[in-house]
């Protein structure tokens, strides 16, 4: 009787956490979920997305046009985008809770070319399943990105970078990044 109890609490307290995914680590494959690119009609499979680039940087960011992301973040990966790819980056991606217009607006007023590709996930449906969100309900309306950045090859994470206090400009940025290659 005891151990039906015992099992039983056991799995009560395993449905009650599995609402959210375990935190993305080194050795996983980015997930299946559907991203945006330039516009809501141009859709990916992030998963597959990635899965078939030998090495990708893909980069997570709290906002589209907050300060940190527009000043540093995003503006870094553009133009290290050549050294990067002299280290065998042959993609670069940039993914915020944003919806698509947004983001396209945003990499045109830091003058990206293409050098990154800019994903939205309106949504925040691959932020929840990577477990990379933050609640930022104060500031920004909604939970969003914790500011990241994961080495990927063929769609597996080789290193990943997470600000410790989900906004922070260190070691998610592409000098560090760059370094670790
Ligand atoms: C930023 O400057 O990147 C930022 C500002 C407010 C909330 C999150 C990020």
């Amino acid at each position: 009787m005891l151990s039906v109890s015992r099992t039983f609490l056991t799995q009560a307290k395993r449905s009650f956490h599995s609402s959210s995914a375990a935190f993305l680590k080194v050795g996983d494959c980015i997930p299946n979920v559907e991203v945006q690119g330039s516009s809501p009609a141009e859709t990916y499979k992030a998963g597959e997305l990635l899965g078939d680039k030998k090495r990708a940087i893909l980069f997570g960011v709290p906002g589209a046009f907050t300060p940190g992301c527009t000043k540093s973040h995003l503006p870094g990966y553009i133009k290290q985008a050549d050294d990067l790819k002299a280290k065998g980056v042959d993609f670069i991606a940039c993914v915020s809770v944003n919806d698509a217009f947004v983001m396209n607006a945003w990499g045109e007023s830091v003058g990206n070319k293409g050098e990154v590709k800019l994903l939205a996930d309106p949504a925040g449906s691959l932020a929840k399943a990577l477990d990379l969100n933050f609640d930022a309900t104060g500031v920004l309306g909604n939970h969003r990105y914790k500011r990241f950045a994961a080495v990927v090859e063929n769609g597996v994470v080789k290193k990943l970078f997470v600000e410790p206090d989900n906004t922070g400009l260190n070691v998610s940025l592409v000098e560090n990044v760059i370094k670790q290659l």
